[in-house]
């Protein structure tokens, strides 16, 4: 019904109004008393076989709403409805700010992609975490990064004040050096300077009594160089896992238009999907798997899913799908992990 009847309505309209109508809506719809309840019951999946312990956190089920849907943690108890087991928020910077000037957001239909170039547009962590407080029982991620006007030398000061204002309503933090549409921003993947960043927010992390697990999420376009270089990093910090990948700034083997092709920004979606599962199973197997994955970019179908836990993560995230494919596509992957893990 969704791809059939709902989407070609959908995609008809601004890419960017579309996201903000289809939140103002889901707000109205889930006043309606019980709609949560029933939504749940439609689209969700419970199954103790799906349940996936990483890190010290018990996931309902292994797949995540994808970082950039929700950056505002406006929605996450409505959407944990649509069956995911955990939702990333953000990218959350310190200061609100409004981002890339528009337009910034494209649809590649005949690709099944999406480019975007938005920016870390965000209200600022003080007002996500006055929302997170309304957080029902959905496991949170919080994905961080840095201003804009933030000068690079001063970049790590960002992400630990996030890290501390986040610290009481997240489950987990991402790390994320690698949008490519804050400028430099990808110059932290770096050995040096990522060793160094993540030594300052562990350092932070520590003094707590209990400390989160701490996620770095990486671009799909590394060198298997830095890749390797990553993996030293993530064991000499001691952080907890990889989100793989970001959206990437490759332009290979697509259909749509030049004008499409050639905007800015980072594409997502069917394109990308070969690109971050290569980088998932080189990470996995030259970590000998001892590096917790979480696996997104181009997970489309059910089949796409399987194949990133194949290749080794442990959970999986989608954003692109979600939109291509519309709710349902949550309840058929995990459908699809089930039986996976039947016959496993
Ligand atoms: C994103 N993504 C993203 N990632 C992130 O870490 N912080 C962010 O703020 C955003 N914002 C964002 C906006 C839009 C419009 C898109 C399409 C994507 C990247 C996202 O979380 C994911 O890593 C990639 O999109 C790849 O997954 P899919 O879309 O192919 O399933």
């Amino acid at each position: 019904m969704y791809k059939k009847l709902i989407k070609p309505i959908l995609f008809c309209i601004d890419p960017e109004k579309i996201h903000d109508l289809i939140f103002f809506l889901t707000n109205l719809v889930f006043k309606i008393p019980f709609i949560s309840i029933i939504v749940s019951k439609l689209f969700s999946l419970k199954n103790s076989n799906l349940e996936t312990e990483l890190f010290g956190i018990k996931f309902p089920n292994p797949v995540g709403l994808a970082a950039g849907f929700d950056k505002n943690a406006k929605l996450f108890n409505e959407f944990s409805s649509f069956g995911f087991g955990f939702v990333e928020i953000g990218t959350v910077t310190p200061l609100s700010q409004d981002g890339n000037p528009k337009k910034r957001l494209f649809r590649l239909t005949n690709d099944d992609a999406i480019i975007n170039r938005l920016g870390f547009n965000n209200v600022g962590v003080d007002e996500v975490v006055d929302r997170l407080k309304s957080n029902k029982n959905v496991i949170i991620g919080g994905n961080i990064g840095k201003n804009k006007k933030t000068h690079m030398n001063e970049a790590n000061q960002d992400y630990l004040i996030c890290f501390e204002k986040l610290f009481p309503y997240v489950h987990y933090f991402a790390i994320n050096v690698s949008s490519p549409n804050t400028e430099n921003l990808r110059d932290l993947q770096h050995k040096e300077s990522l060793k160094n960043l993540l030594q300052s927010i562990q350092k932070k992390n520590q003094s707590y009594l209990s400390p989160k697990p701490v996620l770095l999420k990486i671009a799909p376009d590394l060198s298997k160089d830095e890749l390797l270089d990553i993996i030293e990093v993530v064991k000499e910090t001691s952080i907890d896992g990889i989100i793989a990948t970001n959206t990437t700034l490759s332009r290979d083997n697509l259909n749509s238009s030049y004008d499409l092709i050639n905007q800015k920004g980072g594409l997502s979606g069917k394109p990308l999907s070969d690109k971050s599962t290569a980088v998932i199973k080189f990470l996995h197997e030259k970590s000998n798997g001892s590096i917790p994955i979480i696996g997104v970019g181009g997970i489309m179908s059910p089949n796409d899913a399987i194949d990133k836990i194949k290749a080794g993560a442990s959970l999986i995230q989608l954003y692109s799908g979600f939109v291509y494919s519309g709710p349902s596509i949550v309840k058929k992957i995990n459908n699809a992990i089930l039986k996976y893990r039947m016959t496993q």
